[in-house]
């Protein structure tokens, strides 16, 4: 448990809209909890956060974030554990990656006390919009932005840092059909593809708008240069089996360090099963659907989870994976994360943080 004193502003709700909630019916990201977190970085420096009623708020048309894009975010959940408490899933991890981020988008760092301490207070004030059912969590939202009113590409001076939070149920409904994606890039080596910068999403909407037009629901990313390697799966980390053996590409300066990538990697590597972090190509995973050895496909990512793949569209054919119940990688991995998130089995990692 984290204790530590409360330093923050609190200015509570007038009235609580959890009662409009359907928990047992939660679209991903449409509805929020009552509190925001807000603090500002001005003259060099952060000054004293607050917690604020959610709701609209105003900016200058000239804030810089609207035209050059200084602007990143994180995903990360909370969990109503079996024992009806409520904990963080890995904050840490998110916490140091929102600060890469920030590097190299040449924005200040957040101090990773004062960014832990304001998750677990606001978290802890709204902890009613933690859902229990499975499948549903509490979506955390921290993000940055540039605030200096000002025209002319330089970095801003001042900053605004917030974290919203939201009641969310599955990402997707149902399993995707992903498409190879051998035109349109992600990420380029040298670009901001590790980074959690909401232009990367931005420069994707127009490719996956296209693929939708094809009928798919994601692209399969790969490499700028030879478009030959796998990179991504949508907003999310890829990975395969194949062959019994589960393949997951190696993270870089294109590919972001998923949390639940790396919960997953390690759960795989404890399970015994067979794994190899490595650049996999299109060639081989389009070999082994010939071959019938390409056996599960799926995206890592803390919106979506474990989220399954039905059909990968390489260049003029389309492979439809065999049917879910005939895997065994991804609903090992899918299981024992849940589990260990909600505290039905014990957390050997440490990877729980109690609010
Ligand atoms: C997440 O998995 O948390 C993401 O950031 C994906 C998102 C854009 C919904």
């Amino acid at each position: 448990m984290i204790t530590m004193d409360t330093s923050f502003d609190v200015k509570h709700c007038k009235q609580t809209a959890i009662s409009q909630v359907d928990f047992n019916n939660i679209a991903f990201g449409k509805v929020f909890s009552d509190h925001v977190f807000v603090m500002d970085y001005v003259d060099g420096e952060w000054e004293k956060g607050s917690i604020e009623p959610f709701g609209p708020m105003s900016m200058s048309p000239a804030s810089m974030v609207l035209h050059y894009g200084q602007a990143i975010f994180e995903g990360m959940k909370a969990y109503r554990q079996q024992d009806g408490s409520v904990s963080l899933f890995r904050p840490g991890a998110n916490i140091s990656r929102f600060n890469l981020s920030a590097k190299r988008m040449c924005m200040p760092e957040v101090p990773a006390d004062i960014f832990m301490q304001a998750l677990v207070e606001l978290v802890g004030l709204d902890s009613d919009w933690v859902p229990s059912s499975s499948d549903a969590s509490l979506y955390i939202r921290p993000f940055m932005f540039a605030t200096d009113s000002h025209v002319g590409v330089r970095a801003s001076h001042t900053y605004r840092f917030m974290i919203f939070t939201c009641p969310v149920g599955a990402y997707y409904s149902k399993p995707v059909r992903v498409k190879v994606e051998t035109e349109y890039t992600r990420a380029a080596l040298g670009g901001t593809g590790a980074a959690k910068a909401a232009g990367n999403y931005a420069g994707s909407l127009y490719p996956t708008k296209l693929a939708a037009e094809e009928g798919y629901d994601q692209l399969l990313w790969t490499d700028s240069q030879t478009h030959s390697y796998i990179e991504e799966c949508g907003t999310m980390n890829a990975a395969f089996v194949v062959d019994g053996k589960l393949l997951l590409p190696a993270t870089s300066d294109t590919i972001l360090d998923g949390v639940t990538r790396k919960s997953a990697l390690q759960i795989a590597e404890d399970l015994g099963i067979d794994v190899e972090v490595r650049s996999v190509s299109v060639a081989e995973l389009e070999e082994a659907a010939k071959n019938g050895t390409f056996q599960e496909a799926f995206g890592l990512g803390t919106a979506a989870t474990v989220s399954i793949m039905c059909t990968v569209g390489f260049e003029g054919w389309n492979y439809d994976l065999p049917s879910f119940e005939s895997w065994s990688v991804a609903p090992k991995l899918r299981s024992t994360l849940e589990d260990i998130r909600r505290g039905v089995t014990e957390d050997p990692y440490g990877w729980n943080i109690p609010v």
